[in-house]
């Protein structure tokens, strides 16, 4: 029988964890570095940033749906109250900022220029029906930036507590997320 710390995400929820995962830290570094680029690189990979946005908002919304029908594996008993907690909270705030970000940037192409957007090249997304207002754009765009840092910071902690369960603890937690069967069962 699976005991609650053998227990592991699906294989969709895997799936879906690293390449959200993939696809948040290009983001994050085309974001972070594009005004120190080159005029046409810099129109290219803001390009392929909202593009790779949108495509996160799609694909949070797919793992949200899938979370619902297929509930995550129950917590190990043998973690302390505190680590069960802050994982909790971590967890929830990604969910928050992987559906934040991309519409923040969604709002802040719509209040500005408001062109459609580009899925690489496949089909165009509209813009958002908001005015353009660059009182709220300069807002949205600050919002923007302090998310993409509240996202780093997340980030962080994240990898920080699955590497201690996997270095310090040696426990099965980042085995769950692993699409290896029995990586590590404790
Ligand atoms: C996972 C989703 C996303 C992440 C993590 C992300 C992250 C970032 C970061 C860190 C910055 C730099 C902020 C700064 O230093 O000023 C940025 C800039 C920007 N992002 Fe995003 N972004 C995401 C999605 C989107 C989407 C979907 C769009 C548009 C459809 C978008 C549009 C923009 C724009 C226009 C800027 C430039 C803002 C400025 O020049 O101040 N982003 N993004």
């Amino acid at each position: 029988m699976t005991t609650p710390a053998q227990a592991r995400y699906s294989t969709i929820a895997i799936l879906l964890h690293w390449t959200l995962a993939v696809l948040i830290t290009i983001n994050l570094l085309i974001g972070f570095f594009h005004e120190n680029m080159a005029d046409e690189t810099r129109a290219f990979l803001m390009g392929q940033h909202f593009a790779i946005g949108l495509t996160v908002l799609f694909l949070t919304l797919v793992r949200i749906v899938w979370r619902l029908i297929h509930p995550v594996p129950p917590a190990n008993p043998a973690h302390p109250g505190w680590e069960r907690a802050l994982a909790k909270a971590v967890h929830f705030l990604f969910y928050a900022l992987l559906l934040a970000m991309p519409i923040l940037g969604w709002l802040i192409v719509s209040t500005g220029r408001g062109n459609p957007i580009s899925i690489f090249g496949l089909f165009e997304v509209s813009a958002l029906p908001v005015a353009r207002d660059e009182a709220t754009h300069d807002l949205y765009e600050e919002l923007h930036e302090l998310g993409g840092w509240a996202f780093v910071g997340l980030i962080a902690l994240h990898v920080v507590g699955a590497l201690k369960h996997h270095v310090v603890d040696k426990d099965s937690t980042l085995g769950r997320m692993i699409p290896i069967r029995n990586w590590r069962e404790r």
